[in-house]
């Protein structure tokens, strides 16, 4: 079995298995050189051949033990019929969404990356996982709701107090076309997958459990109905204080920690069985030497014999020099 797939199903390996989140992605040249060749960023995710060739990269390059589709979260409010760009230097920008019924299905969306996820799959070796993706409801609401990116996602958030009936139909619509677009990922050849919640952290309790652990429960289950022994990777960003409602009700396999995450609490989830996946700091690879050698070292130690997967707590930051990231694989494999 390959390595990240074992440690999903709970064994722990004396080498940690790693890879990491955005990966593929501006901080590589030769995605720089495609993406400028490309045009837009949404023509390169569309672009089968050249996703794929985006999202087999960092693998060349660096031999990470799991390829993450190159796409993005966005493209669900995409095919649920939204507009949605991509500024460049400004991040996304999504059209006005006033009312559920101006939404139509574009379906079409999901086969283009699904071709992608195919391509993939027929250039991997037999050790390199391959994991899909998609946002999970909240975040993917918040965006639509927002019409872009946010600190603090204040808009999204009054709209969802103030419009209740419209945030719920919203969430089940985005439950039903993120599982459409997570199955058609595993037909493909997704062989786990990652729920991005990246902004699970700017609500309260209550709001935690009805936009984040519910909807995230009824995403899992649909997906589970069809293919139930696809390990899923929740990552409930800023999460850390319901980490363990989130674990226990929404069905997830793993969860995956932010930067903020205590070593304690990553143990003790590990210790009950859970695998978890994280959390170095990304601040932490753009600087590179002897502090980043000691940390990812510190990491691998406080989770030898727990089943761990290294990954960042966030993105890779664009500024980062790729030589780091081969530095931190070398510690983390020596
Ligand atoms: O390597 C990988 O991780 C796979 C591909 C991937 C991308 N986005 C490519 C991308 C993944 C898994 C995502 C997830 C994603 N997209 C999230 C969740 C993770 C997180 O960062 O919290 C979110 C919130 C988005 C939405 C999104 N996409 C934003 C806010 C932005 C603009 C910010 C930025 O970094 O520019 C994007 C654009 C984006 N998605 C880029 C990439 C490589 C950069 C775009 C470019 O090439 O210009």
């Amino acid at each position: 079995m390959k390595s990240i797939l074992k440690v999903l199903n709970g064994e722990s390996l004396t080498t940690p298995s790693a890879w990491l989140m955005r990966q593929a992605g501006r901080y590589l040249p030769e995605y720089r050189e495609l993406r400028a060749k490309t045009g837009g960023f949404f023509d390169l995710v569309y672009n089968p051949a050249l996703a794929a060739e985006v999202t087999l990269q960092p693998i060349y390059r660096f031999g990470m033990d799991a390829a993450i589709l190159f796409s993005d979260i966005l493209v669900v409010p995409q095919a649920m019929g939204q507009l949605v760009t991509m500024d460049e230097g400004r991040g996304p920008r999504l059209g006005p969404l006033t009312d559920l019924e101006t939404l139509h299905s574009n379906i079409g969306l999901f086969d283009t990356v699904a071709e992608t996820v195919d391509r993939v799959k027929s250039q991997l070796d037999d050790k390199t996982t391959l994991i899909g993706f998609c946002g999970a409801p909240w975040t993917v609401a918040a965006y639509m709701l927002e019409g872009g990116g946010s600190r603090d996602f204040n808009t999204a958030k009054t709209r969802a107090y103030n419009e209740p009936a419209l945030m719920s139909g919203l969430l089940d619509k985005i439950v039903d076309a993120s599982a459409a677009y997570l199955i058609k990922q595993i037909q493909a050849g997704a062989e786990a997958l990652q729920i991005f919640d990246s902004w699970a952290g700017v609500l309260s309790e209550q709001q935690f459990r009805d936009w984040v652990i519910a909807p995230t429960r009824k995403l899992i289950a649909k997906v589970k109905a069809a293919y139930s022994d696809i390990p899923v990777i929740g990552f409930p960003r800023g999460g850390a204080l319901m980490i363990g409602d989130y674990v226990q009700q929404t069905g997830v396999d793993a969860v995956q920690l932010d930067t903020t995450f205590p070593t304690a609490m990553a143990q003790a989830i590990a210790t009950d069985g859970v695998p978890v996946q994280g959390w170095l700091d990304p601040v932490l690879l753009l600087n590179g030497g002897a502090t980043l050698q000691k940390e990812v070292e510190t990491m691998k130690q406080a989770m030898q014999g727990l089943p761990y997967i290294f990954n960042l707590g966030h993105g890779v930051i664009k500024e980062t020099p790729p030589e780091h990231v081969a530095q931190l694989l070398k510690a983390l494999r020596s």
